[in-house]
């Protein structure tokens, strides 16, 4: 057989071989201890912040789609963290991408720099200069949430241990492993699980004494995730090629409607073929994702417009099977407009989400 596509690689990730009687995914073990008689070294499970079965699975889950190795985090912040925090120390260098998201900059700047690392936050065309001599190098491409797209194969043939936050992408749509990267880091809590109902992180490495560190940080620190939370993103993986599938549909289809208007500015999408990043997203994406950013001029008209939309949910966060946006000046800290907003394009049918945008735009 030729290799499986990507809608039949998570349909079965990381699922047990088939035993009679037994369900397809098994339930989620709850467990702080386990049962254990001897020397703990030769035992599979002691205590579940050393490891749990049903994370063991979706690791390997979400490995097998980068074929990679995978540590599974409470949250893309504490994958974030593991990674600073296991690789820098008084004295090292790390350069970040200044569009990156906000709390991995606020992160940077309030709890490592003070360690004595020296912080390195450039703006996209100093990246490359900034990475020059440094210990680690963090892009995030697409970026949230302007969308900038960096270039992976460029940026890792620096030669720097590379860090690429792939959470807009996720590993179906753009595999960093491959791109020369080092790292790959997923927040799970976006279109992995997809259904706006969890929070986790993950992240991919080809190297195992790497990732072998991590997951001693991740005992030691403590920033496990629960089996629960495990389950249900491993659950709900199944679904992804078919809900990326719609929802980079929608998102296309909201880009070309929004990019057509006269009273809408700076429409950014990667799938646009005028869009900045399209080229490069062209060369390093099978995809382009489902979030979509624009600018209505001002605070006011971009409230008007989400408090319209009716098929359209004012939070947080993407990757949702329900359509999500906000406005996104209402946290600080990212270099946009008042207006600005990050949009992202869920599983609704496509008409229908078409309409609901357009009306709320003219309200
Ligand atoms: C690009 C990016 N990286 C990391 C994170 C952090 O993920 P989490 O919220 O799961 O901690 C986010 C969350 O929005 C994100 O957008």
């Amino acid at each position: 057989m030729s290799e499986p596509g990507p809608s039949t690689r998570v349909v079965r990730a990381g699922l047990p071989d088939p035993e009679q009687g037994e369900p397809f995914l098994p339930g989620p073990v709850f467990a702080a201890p386990f049962h254990l008689s001897g020397d703990p070294a030769d035992a599979e499970n002691v205590y579940t912040r050393y490891g749990n079965p049903t994370w063991g699975r979706y690791e390997e889950a979400v490995g097998s789609l980068e074929d990679a190795e995978a540590v599974l985090f409470s949250s893309g912040m504490a994958a974030a963290s593991a990674l600073l925090l296991t690789h820098l120390r008084p004295g090292s260098v790390l350069a970040v991408d200044e569009g990156c998201y906000l709390n991995v900059r606020r992160l940077a700047r309030t709890h490592v720099e003070p360690r004595g690392v020296e912080v390195r936050l450039v703006g996209s065309e100093e990246l490359a200069d900034a990475a020059r001599g440094a210990d680690l190098l963090w892009l995030e491409t697409p970026s949230n949430p302007t969308l900038e797209v960096y270039d992976i194969v460029a940026l890792a043939e620096l030669g720097v241990t590379t860090v690429v936050d792939n959470t807009t992408a996720g590993p179906l749509l753009q595999r960093p492993l491959d791109l020369g990267a080092t790292y790959s880091l997923t927040s799970a809590t976006k279109q992995m699980s997809g259904h706006a109902d969890l929070v986790l992180g993950y992240v991919t490495t080809r190297d195992a004494e790497r990732a072998q560190a991590l997951r001693d940080w991740r005992r030691d620190a403590g920033a496990i995730p629960g089996p629960f939370e495990a389950w249900l993103a491993h659950r709900s993986l199944a679904t992804l090629a078919v809900r990326l599938e719609r929802a980079c549909d929608n998102a296309l289809a909201i880009a070309r409607l929004l990019a057509a208007r006269d009273d809408v500015e700076g429409v950014r999408y990667p799938g646009l073929p005028s869009d900045p990043g399209h080229e490069v997203a062209r060369r390093q994406m099978s995809g382009y994702g489902m979030v979509v950013s624009f600018d209505l001029g001002s605070r006011e008209r971009a409230e008007t417009f989400l408090a319209a939309a009716r098929l359209v949910t004012n939070a947080t966060s993407f990757g949702s099977v329900h359509t999500c946006a906000e406005r996104r000046a209402r946290w600080g800290g990212d270099a946009v407009p008042d207006g600005f907003i990050r949009f992202s394009a869920g599983c609704e049918d496509t008409a229908d989400l078409l309409a609901d945008v357009e009306q709320a735009l003219n309200a």
